[in-house]
């Protein structure tokens, strides 16, 4: 979809809040909190900055998203619940994940950070899990189809020998959390819709130490890796220009 000048601003506005609440989050992180202290402080963060989740409620079929925001640890990849269960140890693997309304429009971005003490292949997870967003996002250009931001994250992440994660994807984004294109993180170059300035995507690869193979837990929302080895998720949410992409969600200084 082409968002029109206002669209866009509004689509920023929401975007800088949704990085705002991230980083709180990530700066938040520690060792010996459960999922659920760090939720609660992303609650209560998006509503001191005039916004709301558009994760809780969110319904996927019969199933309710009860959390605020999704938290992934270790061997979890997306849309993990905060709970009382699950206490952040030492050397953990926690991919946050912030989808928030404002005024009617999303931002949408997710990382992944480690508590200390980092062992190495987690460290090469998260930072090959970063840098194919970074390379991705250098391909959401006017001109070029979604394939070449697929292509680039396959591309960068088989270097490294990891699992991509098929069975979610990035989208378009912007007045709902899901819209088209789909964004898949594998894919071939020069395929799939033509980009053009005034789309807001949402890219986000995930990526695993070992199989690229999924499973659900009963909980309906909480993604595993098959293998339960680790996994790393990273996200912006970005605006095709004339020029450079503009990456939207970044926290005001
Ligand atoms: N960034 C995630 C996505 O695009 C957020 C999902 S929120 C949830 O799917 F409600 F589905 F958990
Ligand atoms: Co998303």
């Amino acid at each position: 979809m082409i968002r029109s000048d206002e669209e866009i601003q509004s689509i920023r506005d929401a975007c800088i809040i949704a990085a705002t609440v991230l980083e709180q989050l990530a700066n938040s992180v520690q060792e010996g909190m459960t999922t659920y202290d760090l939720d609660q402080i992303g609650r209560q963060a998006i509503k001191g900055l005039g916004a709301e989740s558009a994760c809780y409620n969110y319904r996927n079929g019969n199933h309710i998203f009860p959390a605020y925001t999704c938290i992934s640890v270790n061997e979890e990849i997306v849309h993990g619940i905060g709970t009382l269960h699950r206490v952040i140890r030492a050397g953990d693997v926690v991919s946050i994940d912030v989808v928030i309304r404002y005024r009617g429009y999303i931002g949408d971005n997710a990382r992944t950070v480690l508590i200390a003490p980092v062992a190495d292949e987690n460290q090469r997870l998260v930072e090959v899990t970063e840098q194919s967003l970074a390379y991705a996002i250098s391909f959401a250009r006017a001109g070029n189809r979604v394939g070449d931001i697929s292509n680039a994250v396959e591309r960068f992440v088989k270097r490294h020998n990891f699992g991509i994660v098929r069975d979610f994807v990035g989208h378009g984004v912007g007045a709902t959390m899901h819209e088209a294109p789909q964004i898949p993180n594998f894919g071939r170059r020069g395929s799939g819709a033509l980009l053009k300035p005034g789309m807001t995507l949402a890219i986000e690869p995930m990526i695993n130490l070992g199989t690229p193979e999924i499973k659900m837990l009963d909980d309906g929302w909480t993604a595993v890796t098959a293998d339960r080895k680790n996994s790393a998720h990273f996200e912006h949410t970005v605006l095709v220009t004339d020029e450079d992409p503009e990456i939207l969600t970044i926290p005001k200084k």
